[in-house]
């Protein structure tokens, strides 16, 4: 692993512990999970679909996305291992999962995936772009994994729309440096549009949360 790889997994291992807590304070814990629950929804998720979740961190998304499913593959994969464990006890915990759902979680670096060619037909991305060092590698491995008819939801940070949103993003933007090792001021529908058409299906807080929705 690369240096700048080794910090933000050792970043995320420390914040393990802490993750839920500071994802469920309840000034932004509502708004946070309706956006993730909408790109959950934008996957418009079909029965025996596989479906990858990258950057998982403690797991949040994967059950909302068993509940759309009956059969099929759901995988979360991540860098470090504090965040897999975390996520692994999740879903260890999940009642009630259909015998012909597989739901799993593994250690994958979406800058070089294990996964095989044209895998996946969904992939979704909370807030994971922003954190990936080189966003270019991991772009061309989504497009490399994602199967030609499949589609990638994006849910991420960048900067707002509106000038006075800046009040706000700077701030916002240091302290996700700090502490996520977040990259708020990268423009990751830019780096997104070199392989796949991107359609922005909902913006949120001035355009500083956005959503994309990604086809080959
Ligand atoms: C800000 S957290 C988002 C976690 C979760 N998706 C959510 O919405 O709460 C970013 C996650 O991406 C992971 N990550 C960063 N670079 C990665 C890479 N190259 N491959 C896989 N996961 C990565 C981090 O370890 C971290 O768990």
């Amino acid at each position: 692993m690369n240096r700048d790889k080794e910090k933000v997994s050792d970043r995320y291992d420390i914040w393990t512990p802490f993750y839920d807590a500071v994802d469920n304070f309840p000034l932004v814990s509502s708004s946070q999970k309706r956006w993730k629950k909408n790109a959950v929804e934008h996957l418009d998720l079909s029965q025996g679909e596989r479906v990858l979740d990258i950057g998982t961190g403690t797991g949040q998304i994967l059950p909302w996305i068993a509940e759309y499913m009956e059969e099929g593959l759901i995988i979360g994969s991540d860098i470090s291992q504090g965040m897999i464990d975390k996520s692994k006890k999740k879903i260890r915990r999940m009642k009630n999962v259909p015998d012909d759902l597989t739901l799993k979680v593994v250690k994958d670096d979406i800058e070089s995936s294990k996964f095989p060619d044209d895998h996946f037909d969904k992939i979704i991305a909370t807030f994971t772009f922003t954190t990936i060092p080189n966003v270019e590698k991991a772009v061309s491995e989504c497009a490399r994994i994602l199967s030609s008819e499949g589609v990638m939801i994006v849910l991420d940070t960048g900067e707002p729309e509106d000038r006075h949103g800046y009040l706000l993003f700077y701030p916002m933007m240091i302290s996700a440096k700090v502490f996520g090792r977040t990259h708020m001021d990268r423009d990751v529908e830019k780096k997104l549009s070199k392989r796949f058409r991107t359609r922005k299906i909902e913006k949120n807080m001035l355009g500083m949360v956005y959503t994309l929705k990604c086809t080959l």
